[in-house]
C-alpha cells in the first residue's frame, strides 16, 4: 500500500554560513543525514546546513521500500514558488549535479511539473519536466531507468553561488538530490562559463561508481549501447598498470586510472576486414557547440608505430596519425586529448569515429580508445534544450524517438519494429559475444499510417494472420520441448521439430525469454509474415503467445538449410543444377520481399543458413527476425545501426550507415559464391587474405580456381556455367550499391545460367 508523509518546513530565514570547500551532497526532503557508498547526504532541513533554501517547499517522501534503487531517491522537496539554494563559495569552477526520481507526490503531479533552473546568471533547463525527460531517454536508449542526473559544471566568479528553481505557473518544480563538488582547479574546463555534461563513457569497460573516482564523484557508464556496432570493436584491459603521464596535464583530475585500463580496439586480427571504422553515436542538442573528450592509454604495445589511426567527429577528420604511444609518452599512460565541435541547428547526432589511417597501410591497421566524455557548451548563458515530452511507461515500449519532425513522421512507432537485437554469427572464439545489443540508432522513415499500423499491430494482435495455438498444443507438439527435437539455435532461442493435426510436420521456434532481441525479433517476424505471402517465402502457419510463450509454427523444410548442403556433410551435396535452382528460388523470394508489398522489405540477414530447402529442394527465403521496412519513395535509403551477420555484410551499409535492398543484394552475393565454392563465408584458420570468402574468391584469376571438388567431378560439368554463375555474384559484391544489380536483374541473369 502506498501512502505518502507531506510536511511543510520552516527553515530558518539566512544565517550566516561557511565558504564551501569540500562536496557537498543534499538529500532533499529530508530533515536527517545518511551515508550511502562513502557519502554523507545531508538532508535540506536538518539543522546547521552549510546553506540556505530561500523558501519553503513542500518535503515529500515515497512510501517505504516503494524505491528500489538509492535511498536518497526516497524523499524529495518541492516549490511551487521561486526558490533559491544559496551557498557561499570560493572563486572556482564547480559541478552541481541534480537528482530527479519521481514519484508519487500526493496532490501534486509530477507528470504536470514544469519549471526552469538557473545557476547564478546561467540558465540550465527550461520548462522542464522530467517524466518527460526521463521517458525521453530511455525511448532513445531502450532502457527503463526511472531517475534522472544532470551534471554541470561552472565557473563561479563571485562570492555566491545561487541555484534557483522557477516554477511555471499554476506548476512547481521538484528536486530529490543535489550535490556541490568544487572541481580543484581550472585544469578541467580551462575556459567556459557553463558546461552540461552529456556523456562520460568508460569504453570497454565497466560503470564505474561516484565512489571509485576520488573526490570529484563521477559516474563513469558503459560505452556499449552508443557502439554503432559492438562487432567492429574488440575490448582489451591491462588493469593495475596505467600511471599518468604528466603531473600536469593527465591526472585523476581528468579520469581515475579504471577508465584507462579498458579499451577497444578495432576488432582483433584479422576476422573482420580493418576497412570499417569503430563508430559511436550519440544523441547531442542541436545548436550548441561541444567539447569531445577522448581518454586513451596504449594498454598492449611497448613501441611506437604498432597503432596508428584517425579520429574523425562528426565525418570530418579530427587527428591523422594518432599514436598514442607516442602522445602519451608511453606504454599505459594516461593521455586525454579535447576537441570542440559546432553542431548546426539541423543536425542532432554526434558520431566519434576511429578509422585506419589511410586505406592502404594494410595489415598494421588498428586503433585504440579507453574512454569519453562529451559537455555540452553554454551558448548566450544558455544551456537549457527542450526535448520532447514522452511518458516513461511510452518510452519503453517505445524503445525509440520521433527523429527530426518534419522528415520522419510518427517514425518512432515503425521503429519499435525494426528494432531488433544483433545476430551477428561471430566466431565466438575470435570474437567476443556481448551480452547487450547496441539500440538501433535512428528511426526509419515511414508513413504515419503505416507507422500507426505496425504500432497497432505490436500492441494488439489485430494483425496477425495464420492460427493461433494454445501452449498446449505445443508442448504436445514438441513433447514438452524435447531436447531430441531441436533443429536449430540462434540469438532468438530454439527451434524444434514437431507434429500438428496428426502428423503434419511442423518446425516450432520458440522465442527465448529472457532476450530481448528474441521478444523484438518475434515481433518483427510476426509482422513481416503477415504482410507477405510466397512461394519462395518460409510461410508461418500460426504462432503461440499466451503464459509468457513466443512461438512460431512455421513449414517444415524438410532438407533443411542450403548451406547444410554445401558444407557439414551429414546431407548430400548438391547437384549444379540444384544448386543454381535453390539460388533462383531464393533470388524470387528476395525480389519479391523488395518489390512485392507497398513498401519494400529490406532482409537484413540474407545468409545460406536462412535458405531452406523443402522436400523437392525448392528454396524458401526464412527468418524475417532482423527484416527492416525499406526507404520511403521519396527516400533512398533508412539509416540504422548494422545488423547482420560478419561474412556477408555489405561494406557500403557499414560504411555509410545506411540501408538499401542492395545491401541484400550483397549478402546474395556472398551466397553465390558459398554455393560454388562450398567454403565457409569466414575461415580464420586460414591465411589472412583468404580469410574472407568474397574477399578471396575476387581475387582468383578464373572461376576454376574456387570451384567446390564435388561440382568438377560431376558428369557433364560446365565451367561456361559456373564461370557465368561467379560473374553474377561478383556483380552483386560490386563496392558501390547503386552498381549492383537489382535483384530482379540478378534473377534474370540466374535464369539465363542454364
Ligand atoms: C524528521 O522527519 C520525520 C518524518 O520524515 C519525522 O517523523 C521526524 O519527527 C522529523 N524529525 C525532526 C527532528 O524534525
Ligand atoms: C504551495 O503549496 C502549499 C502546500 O500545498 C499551499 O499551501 C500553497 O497555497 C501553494 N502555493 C501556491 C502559490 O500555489
Ligand atoms: C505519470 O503518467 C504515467 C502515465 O503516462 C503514469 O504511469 C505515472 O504513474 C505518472 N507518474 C506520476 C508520478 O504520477
Ligand atoms: C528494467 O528492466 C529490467 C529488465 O528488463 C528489470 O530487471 C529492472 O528491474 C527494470 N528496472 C526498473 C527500474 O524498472
Ligand atoms: C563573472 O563572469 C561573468 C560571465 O561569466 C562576467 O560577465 C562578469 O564580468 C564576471 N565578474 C567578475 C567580477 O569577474
Ligand atoms: C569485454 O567486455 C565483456 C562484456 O562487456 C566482458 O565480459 C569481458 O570481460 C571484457 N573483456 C576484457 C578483456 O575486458
Ligand atoms: C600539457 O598540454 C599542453 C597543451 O595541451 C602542452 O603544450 C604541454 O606541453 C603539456 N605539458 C606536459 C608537461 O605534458
Ligand atoms: C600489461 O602491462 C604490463 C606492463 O607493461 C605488461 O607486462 C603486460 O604484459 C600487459 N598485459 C597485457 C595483457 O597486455
Ligand atoms: C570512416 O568514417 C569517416 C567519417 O565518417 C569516413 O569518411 C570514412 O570513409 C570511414 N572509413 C571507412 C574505412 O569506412
Ligand atoms: C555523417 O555521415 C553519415 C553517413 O554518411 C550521415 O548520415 C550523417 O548525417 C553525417 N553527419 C554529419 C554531421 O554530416
Amino acid at each position: 500500500m502506498e501512502f505518502i508523509v507531506l510536511l511543510v518546513v520552516f527553515l530558518p530565514s539566512l544565517f550566516l554560513v561557511e565558504a564551501l570547500t569540500k562536496p557537498l551532497f543534499i538529500n532533499c526532503g529530508c530533515n536527517s543525514s545518511i551515508t550511502v557508498e562513502g557519502r554523507q547526504w545531508v538532508g535540506d532541513s536538518s539543522p546547521g546546513q552549510s546553506f540556505t533554501l530561500s523558501s519553503v517547499g513542500v518535503a515529500a517522501a515515497a512510501a517505504a521500500s516503494t524505491i528500489a534503487e538509492d535511498p536518497i531517491y526516497q524523499t524529495a522537496r518541492i516549490f511551487n514558488t521561486s526558490t533559491s539554494f544559496d551557498f557561499t563559495v570560493p572563486h572556482g569552477n564547480y559541478f552541481i549535479r541534480l537528482h530527479f526520481r519521481p514519484f508519487d507526490f500526493g496532490s501534486f503531479d509530477a507528470n504536470g511539473s514544469s519549471f526552469d533552473l538557473l545557476a547564478n546568471d546561467l540558465k540550465l533547463l527550461s520548462k522542464f519536466n522530467a517524466p518527460g525527460e526521463i521517458g525521453w531517454k530511455n525511448a532513445r536508449s531502450n532502457s527503463n531507468a526511472s531517475s534522472l542526473l544532470k551534471e554541470y559544471s561552472l565557473c563561479v566568479n563571485l562570492t555566491q553561488l545561487r541555484i534557483e528553481f522557477v516554477p511555471e505557473l499554476g506548476s512547481f518544480a521538484f528536486v530529490n538530490a543535489l550535490e556541490l563538488i568544487p572541481a580543484v582547479d581550472e585544469l578541467l574546463f580551462p575556459s567556459s562559463s557553463g558546461i552540461e555534461t552529456m556523456y562520460r563513457l568508460n569504453v570497454g569497460g565497466r560503470e564505474i561508481k561516484p565512489s571509485e573516482d576520488g573526490a570529484l564523484w563521477r559516474k563513469w557508464n558503459s560505452d556499449e549501447q552508443f557502439m554503432f556496432s559492438v562487432n567492429a570493436a574488440y575490448n582489451i584491459s591491462n588493469t593495475s598498470t596505467v600511471t599518468y603521464s604528466s603531473p600536469i596535464n593527465d591526472t585523476a583530475v581528468f579520469a581515475p586510472l579504471l577508465v584507462y585500463e579498458t579499451a577497444r580496439t578495432m576488432t582483433d586480427n584479422q576476422v573482420v576486414e580493418r576497412r570499417f571504422n569503430v563508430s559511436w553515436r550519440f544523441d547531442v542538442d542541436p545548436n550548441f557547440d561541444y567539447l569531445i573528450r577522448l581518454h586513451f592509454s596504449e594498454l598492449v604495445y611497448d613501441k611506437p608505430n604498432q597503432r596508428i589511426f584517425r579520429i574523425y567527429i562528426n565525418n570530418k577528420t579530427a587527428a591523422e596519425n594518432f599514436d598514442v604511444f607516442v602522445r602519451a609518452g608511453g606504454k599505459n599512460k594516461a593521455y586525454h586529448q579535447d576537441y570542440v565541435e559546432a553542431i548546426s541547428p539541423k543536425v542532432d547526432s554526434l558520431w566519434v569515429q576511429l578509422g585506419p589511417n589511410s586505406l592502404s597501410s594494410g595489415s598494421g591497421a588498428d586503433a585504440l580508445l579507453n574512454g569519453v566524455e562529451i559537455f555540452k557548451l553554454s551558448r548566450n548563458g544558455i544551456l537549457a534544450h527542450a526535448h520532447p515530452r514522452i511518458s516513461a511507461a511510452q518510452g519503453n515500449k517505445i524503445a525509440q524517438k520521433p527523429k527530426n519532425k518534419t522528415l520522419w513522421p510518427a517514425a518512432a512507432a515503425a521503429a519499435a519494429v525494426g528494432l531488433v537485437g544483433i545476430a551477428s554469427l561471430l566466431y565466438v572464439g575470435l570474437l567476443h559475444r556481448l551480452k547487450k545489443t547496441p539500440p538501433a540508432k535512428k528511426s526509419p522513415p515511414g508513413s504515419t499510417k503505416n507507422a500507426a499500423a505496425i504500432k497497432s499491430s505490436l500492441s494488439s494482435n489485430k494483425n496477425r494472420v495464420g492460427r493461433r495455438f494454445s501452449v498446449a498444443e505445443i508442448k504436445i507438439a514438441t513433447r514438452n520441448f524435447d531436447e531430441e527435437l531441436v533443429i536449430g539455435a540462434g540469438g532468438f532461442g530454439k527451434v524444434y521439430r514437431g507434429e500438428i493435426n496428426e502428423g503434419v510436420t511442423v518446425a516450432i521456434k520458440r522465442a527465448n525469454r529472457q532476450s530481448e532481441q528474441g521478444v523484438r525479433e518475434f515481433e518483427t517476424e510476426i509482422e513481416m509474415l503477415s504482410k507477405l505471402r510466397h512461394r519462395h517465402l518460409a510461410s508461418m502457419i500460426g504462432f503461440c503467445d499466451e503464459q509468457g510463450e513466443m512461438v512460431l509454427v512455421y513449414e517444415y523444410m524438410a532438407n533443411g538449410t542450403l548451406r547444410s548442403h554445401l558444407l557439414g556433410g551429414d546431407r548430400p551435396a548438391l547437384t549444379w543444377r540444384q544448386r543454381v535452382e535453390a539460388c533462383i528460388g531464393a533470388a524470387r523470394g528476395l525480389h519479391y520481399l523488395h518489390t512485392g508489398a507497398e513498401r519494400a522489405i529490406i532482409h537484413r540477414d540474407v545468409k545460406s543458413t536462412n535458405i531452406l530447402l523443402d522436400e523437392n529442394f525448392m528454396a524458401k527465403v526464412a527468418d524475417f527476425g532482423l527484416s527492416k521496412d525499406g526507404p520511403a519513395v521519396d527516400r533512398t535509403h533508412v539509416s540504422t545501426a548494422v545488423k547482420g551477420s560478419f561474412g556477408y555484410l555489405d561494406p557500403e551499409y557499414f560504411r555509410r550507415q545506411q540501408l538499401t535492398e542492395k545491401s541484400d543484394v550483397y549478402s546474395f552475393g556472398v551466397v553465390l559464391l558459398e554455393v560454388v565454392c562450398a567454403r565457409p563465408v569466414i575461415d580464420p584458420s586460414l591465411p589472412r587474405e583468404q580469410i574472407s570468402l568474397a574477399e578471396w574468391a575476387l581475387q582468383q584469376p578464373s572461376a576454376e580456381q574456387i570451384v567446390d571438388q564435388r561440382l568438377k567431378e560431376e558428369e557433364g560439368f560446365s565451367p561456361e556455367s559456373v564461370a557465368r554463375f561467379v560473374e553474377i555474384a561478383e556483380k552483386c559484391l560490386a563496392d558501390e550499391g547503386k552498381r549492383r544489380p537489382t535483384m530482379g536483374e540478378v534473377l534474370w541473369l540466374l535464369e539465363n545460367v542454364s
